[in-house]
């Protein structure tokens, strides 16, 4: 029987009954055909008078939703009102067959079946803890741009970035990384400028050196340009220069993508005399280098080496950073520190894809980094990761089945499963471990989703995250995560 729909009580209860009558109908509850129950026993499920019902029932024939049919009763009328096709729920929108044939000639990343934050144990990598972030702090940045906007800032223009957040970075890009004489950019995040890099500098047919396990983002941004990807060896000591120069050799490569403080996904540190063969061999061929440094403030054992863009007499170097690590993802704050020329170029590109960054967040966050905000969060959260990462190490190493290299910085291990001799039937592939983890409620990443080339034969390592989880849950996800891989399948 129908639930009346008190959405409304205020509305006669006739005009309630209407409505649900009209709603199941609508979802498909009723359809043509149908019989409704009786004028006696509605009101008696309802508890409503006769009268009332009669009256509501009268309303849906003359909207046309049902007929009045002698010695039967009420129908669902065969041709419903139009109503019903002006105005469809939006679910019914999403799931019906397009009409159309859009003819999509590109395609973006695949969304997440079930987004990592949505699990209870969620070890992605490079997430930050929220709950760290001092949002009262910031909100009351946020609440100075808002009583005394900046009106011309608020409009168009400016694409490149706020001046007041441009001074900031680069102040911050100085102190912290040594980076002078760059232009400066802000991005939606390194994501918007990974993309405009490979739509301004790569064509169909272009060749882009990536590490082989490498950031899956990036490698989707380069080929959306058209450019084919070779992936490049690299070892605990970060890209192999030998194994460089052999792709250039074979000609077309015209960007170099690199992670050189904490090489993506496997978290080691590109050395100085690779940096520097490296750096040789793109000079030698004129090959740009985009170095993503995404998380430079989480370097634990010493300073962190300065990036590459720091020693670019040839000026081959395009430093992208984010701040997704510091404050949170959803900021969108990426930046660029670019030559003049290039500068030029993304601050051009960016007018046709979305004009400039939300400019309460650039103006709230340079109003928090001139105050010193910034900072003081910058080294609380580096003391909290640290400890995370510690305290992840510790209890990673109580469990046999888990082998890996202490990482000097970054939010993750990268961590090889090790078979364990007392139970040869458990689960020994990486990406089985994955899938079964996230049945029971916990997120990892596993080896094959940063592999360049699928064929080949890689699926012994998962990468545990451990920033975003205090130090209870992560050792209780770990447990649980250890029961995983000793299930039978
Ligand atoms: C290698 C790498 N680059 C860049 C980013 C940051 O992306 P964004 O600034 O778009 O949030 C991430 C985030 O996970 C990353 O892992």
């Amino acid at each position: 029987m129908f639930k009346l729909q008190n959405v409304n009580s205020t509305q006669p209860k006739y005009l309630q009954l209407a409505e649900t009558v009209r709603e199941a109908i609508k979802q498909g509850q009723l359809t043509s055909g149908d019989h409704l129950p009786s004028v006696k026993s509605i009101s008696q499920d309802l508890g409503l008078n006769r009268h009332t019902v009669m009256k509501s029932l009268a309303e849906l024939v003359a909207e046309g939703w049902i007929a009045s049919i002698q010695r039967v009763g009420y129908k669902v009328v065969e041709n419903l009102p139009i109503e019903k096709s002006q105005n469809p729920s939006f679910d019914t929108v999403a799931n019906s067959p397009s009409p159309i044939d859009y003819r999509l000639v590109r395609s973006g990343m695949p969304l997440p079946t079930y987004p990592a934050n949505d699990f209870e144990y969620n070890f992605a990598g490079g997430q930050p803890d929220l709950t760290l972030f001092p949002f009262d702090e910031f909100k009351r940045c946020m609440s100075d741009v808002l009583n005394r906007p900046n009106i011309a800032q608020l409009s168009y223009g400016q694409s490149a970035g706020t001046p007041e957040l441009l001074e900031q970075v680069k102040i911050y890009l100085r102190k912290s990384r040594a980076i002078t004489d760059r232009e400066i950019v802000v991005t939606n995040g390194s994501q918007e400028a990974l993309f405009m890099v490979a739509q301004l500098l790569l064509k169909s047919g272009d060749k882009v050196a990536v590490e082989a396990l490498g950031y899956p983002p990036a490698m989707a941004a380069f080929r959306s340009s058209g450019a084919e990807l070779v992936g490049v060896k690299h070892d605990i000591h970060g890209m192999c220069p030998q194994d460089l120069e052999k792709q250039i050799s074979k000609g077309n490569v015209r960007l170099i993508y690199l992670t050189p403080l904490h090489q993506y996904p496997t978290t080691v540190t590109l050395t100085v005399s690779r940096r520097m063969a490296i750096y040789q061999l793109a000079a030698l061929h004129k090959i740009p280098i985009v170095e993503d440094d995404y998380d430079h403030e989480f370097h634990y054992r010493c300073q962190p080496l300065a990036p590459m863009a720091t020693q670019d007499p040839s000026q081959l170097v395009i430093y992208i950073s984010t701040f997704s690590k510091i404050m949170f993802p959803g900021a969108r704050i990426g930046i660029m520190a670019v030559t003049k020329t290039m500068a030029k170029a993304v601050a051009e590109y960016r007018l046709l894809i979305c004009h400039k960054s939300n400019v309460l967040m650039q103006s709230a966050l340079a109003k928090w980094m001139d105050s010193g905000g910034f900072e003081r969060h910058l080294r609380r959260t580096t003391r909290f990761n640290l400890q995370r990462r510690d305290h992840a190490i510790s209890v990673l190493k109580k469990y046999p089945c888990f082998e890996f290299i202490s990482p000097d910085g970054g939010m993750a291990l990268w961590v090889r499963l090790i078979r364990h001799p007392g139970r040869p039937s458990g689960l020994h592939s990486a990406e089985q471990l994955a899938i079964k983890c996230q049945q029971l409620g916990i997120y990892i990443q596993h080896e094959r989703q940063f592999l360049l080339d699928k064929s080949r034969d890689q699926d012994g390592f998962i990468r545990i995250g451990f920033a975003s989880m205090n130090e209870t849950n992560f050792a209780t996800g770990i447990e649980k995560l250890v029961e995983c891989l000793h299930l039978k399948i």
